[in-house]
């Protein structure tokens, strides 16, 4: 089989390298690619979020298959142009993609379908904000409806500060959603669906803000590792059972059908599982993380789903590894990366035992690799135990030369050391599902 992997970053470099492992690959395309990806496999220049274009290099190219990695492709319609086509895709259409396109939409299906999640309040005047703020209180999460690549969101216990951000959002032309603040653990969970069935890889959790004890801005991820060993037995299942399937059904009895993966974030609160959002792609840079544990061939799996033919009886394979995803990025990341430095100790850390470089805003330059992104690389070990792979991770992280680059210190941290408490369920909670205050 032929795939065509869309997109630029780290997400495409891991699935990339995990499609280079299945033995029912016979050759895999990137477009645009970075400078990692590029040492794999040939890579084409595409205006990504382009339907037209996609199709037509998809056809050049003979694809049987199209994995898109990031959002705006999906949301741009390009799948939707591939079917169309007649080429099989990896990636929901323009209309399911609008789970992760308006976070609006998402909370009229997750209601719809009674799947829980934060309460929450779509705000379009700074009176409107003002008053969901009051009615939800402190800590404030105040979203921008639209997407904004992971950064659209501030959690803060400034009141001030909520308003202001509600304020640039309206400026902008969005909208807002107001939420409750949802306290407990994170956790990514990918769920692979063919429209109508599902299958689940493992849970990984994510690290958004920029610095270490979860201080900073928020960003696209500076760090991933899986498995969870503090998750509780059965979160899989329920996650299953009360989030994925139910949101999967409600998308296919819209006759707006989900073909992709369904990232769900999650908070493990003191009143269960609780949506924090929907992504309609891979997680990146927990992608990193749980396909290095991938053992069963990645193209055939994402094949299955693209055609409706997901075989839930299939058992995934696991390496029983821990792995961990440290990303480095730029100076300046996520306000305005510094660009355009070489990087070096690549070839090093790939040489050492059980690691390797994933690169993300990467590319090549007069012959040399350059920084080129907000995060430029990870560099993701695979460990017998979590603390293993962590070490490992930051022994690669230690021979990467990049000028004024940033990494957080504490990836895995707090799991390896069993700081990571899920709150008792209050007794008696009556679960919360999409409801206003
Ligand atoms: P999102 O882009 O919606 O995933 O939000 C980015 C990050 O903000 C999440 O990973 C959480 O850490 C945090 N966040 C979002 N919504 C909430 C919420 N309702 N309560 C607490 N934290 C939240
Ligand atoms: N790492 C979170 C995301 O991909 O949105």
């Amino acid at each position: 089989m032929k795939v065509l992997v869309i997109g630029p970053g780290g997400r495409e470099h891991a699935i990339v390298r995990s499609l280079l492992a299945d033995p029912y690959v016979r050759e895999v395309h990137a477009a645009p690619g970075n400078a990692g990806i590029a040492e794999l496999v040939p890579t084409h220049e595409v205006a990504a979020e382009d339907p037209a274009a996609v199709t037509e290099l998809a056809q050049r190219l003979g694809s049987d298959l199209v994995v898109i990695g990031p959002e705006a492709p999906l949301v741009a319609g390009v799948s939707d142009a591939l079917r169309e086509a007649g080429i099989a895709v990896f990636g929901p259409s323009k209309a399911a993609a609008e789970l992760e396109g308006s976070k609006a939409f998402a909370k009229q299906i997750m209601a719809a379908a009674n799947v829980p999640t934060a309460m929450c309040r779509v705000a379009t005047t700074a009176e409107e904000v003002a008053e969901a703020l009051d009615a939800f209180g402190a800590p404030y999460v105040v979203k921008d409806d639209g997407l904004a690549a992971g950064k659209g969101v501030v959690v803060t216990p400034d009141r001030d500060e909520a308003l202001s951000h509600a304020q640039t959002c309206f400026d902008a032309g969005g909208s807002v959603v107001i939420e409750e603040f949802l306290e407990g653990p994170e956790v990514s969970l990918f769920v692979i669906s063919d429209g109508r069935r599902a299958i689940p890889l493992v849970p990984a959790q994510d690290f958004k803000r920029i610095y270490d004890d979860d201080a900073g801005p928020n960003t696209g991820g500076m760090g991933a590792y899986t498995p969870l060993n503090w998750a509780p037995p059965g979160l899989v299942d329920e996650v299953m059972a009360r989030v994925a399937q139910p949101t999967i059904d409600e998308m296919a009895g819209r006759g707006t059908p989900f073909v992709g993966v369904l990232f769900c974030g999650l908070a493990l609160t003191s009143r269960g599982v609780r949506v924090i959002e929907f992504n309609v792609r891979f997680g990146d840079p927990e992608t990193q993380a749980v396909l290095a544990r991938l053992k069963t061939p990645l193209g055939r799996l994402l094949l299955n789903a693209a055609k409706g033919e997901l075989d839930t009886d299939e058992q995934l394979t696991w390496s029983s590894k821990s792995a961990v995803a440290v990303v480095v990025a730029a100076e300046n990341y996520p306000e305005s990366p510094r660009k355009g430095d070489p990087i070096g100790g690549l070839g090093e850390v790939d040489a050492l035992d059980g690691v390797h470089v994933i690169h993300a805003g990467t590319k090549l330059e007069d012959g040399r690799i350059v920084s080129a992104g907000g995060r430029v690389l990870s560099v993701v070990a695979l460990g017998r135990s979590l603390e293993e792979a962590r070490d490992k991770a930051y022994d690669g992280v230690g021979r990467i030369s990049l000028v004024g680059s940033q990494h957080r210190t504490d990836i895995g941290t707090k799991a390896a050391r069993g700081e990571i408490v899920v709150p008792p369920l209050r007794t008696g909670a009556v679960p919360v599902v999409g409801a206003q205050p």
